[in-house]
């Protein structure tokens, strides 16, 4: 059978969906250049599933090192996770974002299909909805302007994809549209590991529930919101997981190019995430209210009635499971790995 090649597998998202991946019987290749990760985060995966994770610490713009790995390894798909993710950071380094995101995915691309490897699917975000035209958003929903290059690259790969899909239909390209991934893995062994300030909400949340940061700072409360504060649509980080492995078999039915919202359909406020995480773990998160985050939006949740239709993908867990399942994580690795 061939394999599954992970990029970006040691991050939050992608050790998650290594996990799912194994679970599922799938044989996985992990390739990541831990610039914001670590090996260690591997080793925690095989212990939970009990199997080796093979892995290559290597870069997507160096094509050497990825013709290595697809000379060696049998790839059947791509599973495509490495990337910049830092908002604030892509404002302020626009260019080793477009070149680390897109110089990166391009090259990748071009060593796939010289290798006859033409099954990718893709990180998006629900950021390339820019301000939504309409809430509850579907995939029908215009694409709308970002607010900072890394929204853009994003966007753009998505269009890259889609090209290079249209050209060529041996291509099966399934882009996947993320809400806000939180949580993390039921044994507290595997999560989110933010260097610096935590940018996102629930890093921010469980940094100051151990005491690392004295108080959350709510960022405005004057939104067309029930409460005023930001409402996202919170997603387990292992239900986004599962989604992937659902995303593989469409690939393996030849999905042409597919693009899906992982969503759960639920908007949370600031305020709710706060008073669910106080009463899931019984501990107490000072906040206060500042202005509004430059480029933040008011209000962002998706309809992921096709992800169920189509991949027979559903979200299954809770905010609470969500909060308590976050909070576990942060718990017992107060320094992260
Ligand atoms: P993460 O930073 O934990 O994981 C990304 C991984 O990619 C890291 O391990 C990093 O070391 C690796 N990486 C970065 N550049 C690389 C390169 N040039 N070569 C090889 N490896 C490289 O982030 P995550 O939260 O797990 O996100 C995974 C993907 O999902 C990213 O593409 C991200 O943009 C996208 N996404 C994340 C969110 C979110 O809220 N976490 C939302 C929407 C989309
Ligand atoms: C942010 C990014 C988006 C990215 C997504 C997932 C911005 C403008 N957008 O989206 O591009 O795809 O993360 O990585 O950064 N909040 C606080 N206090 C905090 C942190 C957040 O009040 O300390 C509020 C925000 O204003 C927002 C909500 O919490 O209303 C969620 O914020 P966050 O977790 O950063 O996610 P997004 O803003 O949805």
């Amino acid at each position: 059978m061939s394999k599954i090649l992970v990029t970006g597998g040691a991050g939050f998202i992608g050790s998650h969906t290594v996990v799912e991946l194994q679970n599922s019987g799938y044989d996985v290749v992990v390739l990541d250049n831990l610039s914001n990760s670590s090996e260690k985060s591997l080793d925690r995966v095989a212990k939970i599933t009990g199997k080796e994770v093979p892995f290559y610490k290597a870069d997507i713009r160096d094509r050497e090192a990825l013709e290595k790995i697809f000379s060696k390894e049998e790839i059947g798909a791509v599973i495509h996770f490495a990337g910049l993710k830092a908002v604030g950071e892509s404002v302020e380094k626009p260019w080793e974002y477009y070149d680390n995101n897109i110089t990166g995915t391009l090259t990748l691309v071009d060593v796939m299909r010289k290798h006859g490897c033409k099954n990718i699917i893709f990180s998006s975000s629900a950021t390339v909805y820019g301000n939504p035209a309409f809430i509850p958003i579907t995939e029908e929903c215009p694409k709308g302007q970002c607010t900072n290059p890394y929204g853009w690259t994003k966007s753009m790969l998505e269009q890259i994809l889609s090209d290079i899909q249209k050209a060529d239909n041996e291509w099966n390209v399934i882009l996947l549209r993320y809400f806000n991934p939180i949580g993390a893995h039921k044994s507290g062994t595997i999560g989110e590991n933010p260097s610096g300030i935590p940018n996102n909400l629930m890093p921010f949340i469980t940094q100051v529930a151990v005491g690392k940061r004295d108080h959350l700072n709510v960022f405005g409360n004057d939104y067309d919101t029930p409460d005023g504060t930001g409402v996202r649509d919170y997603i387990h980080v292992v239900d986004l997981a599962i989604g992937h492995v659902k995303a593989l078999k469409k690939i393996e039915e030849k999905a042409g190019l597919k693009i899906y919202n992982l969503g759960t359909g639920h908007g949370y406020s600031v305020l709710d995430i706060v008073k669910n995480f106080e009463e899931a773990n019984g501990v107490k998160i000072p906040y206060e209210i500042q202005a509004r985050r430059p480029g933040d939006i008011a209000t962002c949740y998706a309809d992921a009635s096709l992800a169920k239709k189509e991949l027979g993908w559903e979200a299954k867990y809770g905010i609470r499971e969500m909060c308590e399942d976050s909070w576990r994580w942060q718990k017992n690795n107060p320094e992260g790995y």
